[in-house]
């Protein structure tokens, strides 16, 4: 994928992996949009006020891009949230809810209000935003590992009904990153600029891969074709213990397996 000529949308670019990726497009030439609900933290990118869970905010949003960029030929959907549950206790529900709404469907509702610019259009590129965690779960963030998985499986359904329409789809499956709080509690999470290096170098590869894994995310992949998936399910099962209706101290747990 060319990164140096193009017109792109992040959807959840105003922090984070978006904000970092939306910088890498600026930086290499292309005309970035960045979108959130706070566009505040943002002042050197083009910014758009948008609540993927709110069905006008999206259509909103999308008539605002396309009537100052109709030539938008990039929408990356990395709005999300990572939410801890425990599954013994019925108010998980509550995140569990967020985190469809968020992830999922907010993600086919940005699909949804940009395909047809960009089927339109004849060609383009989406790029969906899932996680290791979509492949192999992390217990204490059961619903997230569904959210992640099922947009797994949205994104290759995707991918061919777009096939002949010149709209090409790409999934990003990050490993644990340093942003959004992981810099604090997970020592193993990626440098941000360490993982937008290695996956910049994968995503502008010719042809434009599928997916684009970096090596730290590559285990969680593929565990289960490697045989190693029940033995980092249970390594990554024992955060659970320190859950309070497990018996254990919950303010003290520091989940580090992403
Ligand atoms: N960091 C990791 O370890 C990791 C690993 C694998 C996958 N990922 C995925 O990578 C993506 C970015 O994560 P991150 O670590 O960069 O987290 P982050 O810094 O918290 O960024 C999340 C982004 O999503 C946006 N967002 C959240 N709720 C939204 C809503 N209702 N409407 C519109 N935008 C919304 C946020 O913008 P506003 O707050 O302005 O709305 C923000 O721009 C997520 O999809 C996450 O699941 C992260």
């Amino acid at each position: 994928m060319d990164i140096t000529d193009r017109t792109v949308l992040v959807v959840g670019g105003t922090s984070g992996i978006g904000l970092g990726l939306a910088r890498r497009f600026a930086d290499a030439g292309s005309t970035v949009v960045v979108g959130g609900r706070d566009t505040s933290r943002v002042d050197d990118l083009e910014t758009v006020t948008v609540d993927v869970t709110d069905p006008g905010s999206v259509t909103r949003a999308r008539d605002t891009v396309l009537a100052a960029h109709p030539d938008l030929d990039v929408v990356v959907t990395m709005a999300g949230v990572m939410l801890l549950e425990d599954l013994r206790d019925p108010a998980h529900a509550e995140q569990a809810q967020t985190t469809i709404d968020v992830n999922l469907l907010g993600t086919l509702r940005i699909l949804d209000a940009f395909t047809p610019h960009l089927v339109g259009q004849g060609y383009g590129d989406v790029v969906t935003v899932t996680s290791g965690i979509g492949f192999l779960p992390f217990p204490i963030m059961a619903t997230y590992g569904a959210s992640k998985a099922a947009v797994h499986s949205y994104t290759e359904s995707l991918r061919a009904h777009l096939v002949g329409t010149g709209v090409g789809v790409t999934e990003l499956v990050p490993p644990a990153v340093a942003t959004a709080g992981q810099e604090l509690v997970n020592p193993n999470a990626l440098p941000l600029d360490a993982f937008l290096d290695e996956a910049l170098d994968l995503l502008t590869r010719t042809p434009t891969p599928h997916e684009v894994v970096v090596d730290r995310a590559r285990a969680l992949r593929w565990a289960e074709r490697d045989g190693t998936y029940a033995e980092l399910l249970a390594q990554r099962s024992r955060p659970l213990d320190a859950l309070p209706s497990h018996g254990g101290d919950h303010t003290t747990d520091t989940p580090s397996s992403r």
